[in-house]
């Protein structure tokens, strides 16, 4: 993620900057940093930890002259959370500084023509060859914009920055592609900022950028480029109603309802960098140097742990690999078989739940290989584990998770067609035919989440009343039925159970009624006809039905719930944000505090 501000202006610049970054902490606040022209010299600040650590470092006379500037809050990608990598990042000469959100894909490349030149790196950063590659486009143009333009039609990936230079104080410069970036109007002073609560006090009046526009501002002038080619671009300019709170959750109502729609976005930055663009293989460095594994065994808790059984249904039907799951507080009790052709893979999102933890420690001291999946740069499991994969979803506020979920499979999935290449359980091609459906998920589930929500709230009305439901799936179905009914349980709390259909008739059909309803999974996969003569059951003792299908699924039930149909296990991620949905609008009309749901914790470091 990442949170990137700058300001040019009449008013003191640090201030400015230092209030965005704070509305901005919620992307990332592992560092942060900010940089500013006084007296011809650029100044430097940054600090790793939380903004207090920058503030205090503010001590020189230089911070109350200075009316314009860059600042950053990161999330940290490349490189570990620490000063040297925090942003703003300079060039060799320390002409230029740069703050920088999103992922330069061919970096290394890039970074490697620097060192062919002699040129030496202060930093681990993608964002630091950036902006050296800007200053190379300068000695050659001689024009920042010239400059900028060459250095962009160079990058892969994705970016949105801002720009100062020492020889030209009070102009910045700003551009994107895939990363957002915001652009405030103000009277005698003007904004860029990742997100608008950054520059919300001063200005309600916004540009939102599109990808390859790039900004030229000082505190009375702007003007909006096509990066890549310079022509002009003309863009209009809104009047943003919002409040300030209300912009803090991009004027959403709850966090957990942004983070739902920022799924798309997740998906498309957990395969950032990932796909080589010619071969559509998947590229993970990460895993360079692991064998594949003759056994997985993956250990975690809550939504995590339901990620890793998705994980067991994907990994054996693609890659060929079995793999056991187990729920991390049960593992750790337990005597553990070492089998040296296992490799231990832990899902957590904070990579700081301390059962999580513990079954870690002991694996390791077994002398297991260990290999942690989590969102956190930095965090614990990422340090402890041996090997460590990104899910790279941003921080997750919402005390539910969501999107962190949808980046674990999203990931997940990844590893697994890696695997399976590296296996030979799945040819080029249909690796080549998994990776495109992938690519463009993003577009298509981003164009139907509206209308997910909508069914959403218009279904949910006839059941808020209900004091339990079933949540019913088969095959890579029934651990999504497990996290659709651990979703309703934590934000609504109606009783919810998560049942593999075909056990229902063991037990727990003795409790249907009308009054306890069943929200099937009934995808249009090989199990569909097992799921329906399941759901024929229900219905021969009156129990209501949900179901979220498929168009064609032919299914006579209370409700049917229609998803767009795409490749395979992918669906999974139009079942998932139907499932959040159905939760997150029951617990709104029921009037239950969504984001922080009653004696929950986001993180659980204690046993
Ligand atoms: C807590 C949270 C859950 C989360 C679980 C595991 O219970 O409320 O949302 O799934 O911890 O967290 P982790 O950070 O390890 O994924």
């Amino acid at each position: 993620m990442c949170g990137i501000i700058a300001y040019t202006g009449h008013r003191p610049s640090v201030p400015v900057l230092i209030q965005g970054l704070k509305s901005l902490e919620y992307r990332g606040y592992d560092s942060a940093g900010l940089s500013f022209v006084h007296m011809n010299k650029l100044h430097l600040f940054r600090a790793s930890g939380k903004l207090e650590a920058l503030e205090s470092k503010l001590d020189t006379g230089a911070v109350i002259h200075a009316t314009s500037g860059i600042g950053h809050t990161r999330w940290a990608t490349h490189g570990l959370p620490n000063e040297i990598n925090a942003h703003p990042h300079l060039d060799h000469n320390s002409d230029l500084a740069l703050v920088h959100n999103g992922i330069i894909e061919n970096f290394q490349e890039l970074k490697a023509e620097f060192a062919d030149c002699g040129l030496a790196f202060r930093s681990e950063t993608d964002t630091e060859v950036l902006v050296c590659l800007i200053a190379k486009g300068m000695e050659r143009h001689g024009d920042m914009r010239q400059a900028i333009s060459w250095a962009l039609r160079q990058v892969e990936g994705s970016f949105a920055f801002a720009l100062i230079s020492r020889s030209n104080p009070g102009t910045i410069w700003a551009a994107r592609r895939s990363s957002p970036l915001i652009f405030g109007q103000g009277t005698g002073e003007n904004f860029v900022a990742s997100d608008i609560p950054a520059f919300l006090p001063f200005t309600r009046e916004v540009v939102f950028l599109e990808d390859d526009e790039l900004v030229e501002m000082t505190s009375n002038e702007w003007r909006i480029f096509n990066s890549l080619t310079l022509e002009p671009v003309t863009k209009k300019v809104q009047t943003i109603a919002w409040d300030v709170q209300a912009a803090q959750k991009g004027g959403y109502r709850h966090f957990m309802l942004k983070e739902i729609f920022e799924q798309p976005q997740v998906i498309a930055d957990c395969l950032a960098g990932r796909v080589d663009r010619e071969t559509k293989g998947v590229v993970l460095k990460e895993l360079e140097s692991l064998q594949v594994p003759k056994r997985l065994h993956i250990i975690a808790c809550g939504t995590s742990y339901h990620a890793g059984l998705w994980g067991k249904y994907v990994m054996e039907s693609l890659a060929g690999i079995p793999v056991d799951v187990e729920i991390a507080s049960e593992f750790r009790y337990k005597p553990l078989i070492h089998d040296p052709s296992k490799i231990y893979l832990f899902i957590s999102q904070s990579g700081e739940t301390a059962d999580t933890l513990a079954a870690l420690y002991l694996v390791k001291k077994q002398g297991g290989i260990t290999l942690g999946l989590c969102n956190v740069l930095g965090s614990s499991l990422a340090r402890e584990a041996h090997h460590v994969v990104y899910t790279q979803a941003g921080p997750e506020i919402s005390v539910a998770s969501t999107k962190a979920m949808c980046s674990q499979l999203a990931l997940i999935f990844l590893i697994t067609l890696y695997w399976a290449r590296h296996n030979l359980s799945l040819d080029s091609k249909a690796i080549e035919e998994a990776v495109c459906a992938f690519e463009d998920l993003p577009d298509m589930l981003s164009k139907t989440l509206e209308h997910t929500r909508n069914t959403a709230t218009r279904i949910c009305k006839s059941y808020s009343e209900v004091r339990s439901f079933f949540f019913l799936g088969r095959g890579l179905y029934f651990p999504l039925a497990l996290e659709g009914a651990l979703k309703l349980k934590e934000i609504s709390y109606i009783h919810a159970e998560g049942y593999a259909a075909g056990e229902l008739k063991h037990g727990p059909i003795a409790l249907i009624e009308p009054d306890l309803p069943t929200f099937a999974l009934a995808l249009k996969d090989d199990l569909l006809g097992k799921v329906k003569s399941n759901l024929k059951e229900i219905q021969a003792r009156k129990g209501k039905i949900i179901a979220l299908t498929q168009p064609g699924s032919e299914l006579d039930v209370n409700d049917v719930w229609e998803i767009p149909v795409t490749w395979g296990p992918l669906n999974s991620f139009f079942v998932l944000p139907a499932l959040q949905l159905f939760a997150y609008e029951t617990a709104v009309y029921l009037g239950k505090d969504v984001d922080q749901p009653r004696n929950l914790a986001k993180s659980v470091t204690v046993e």
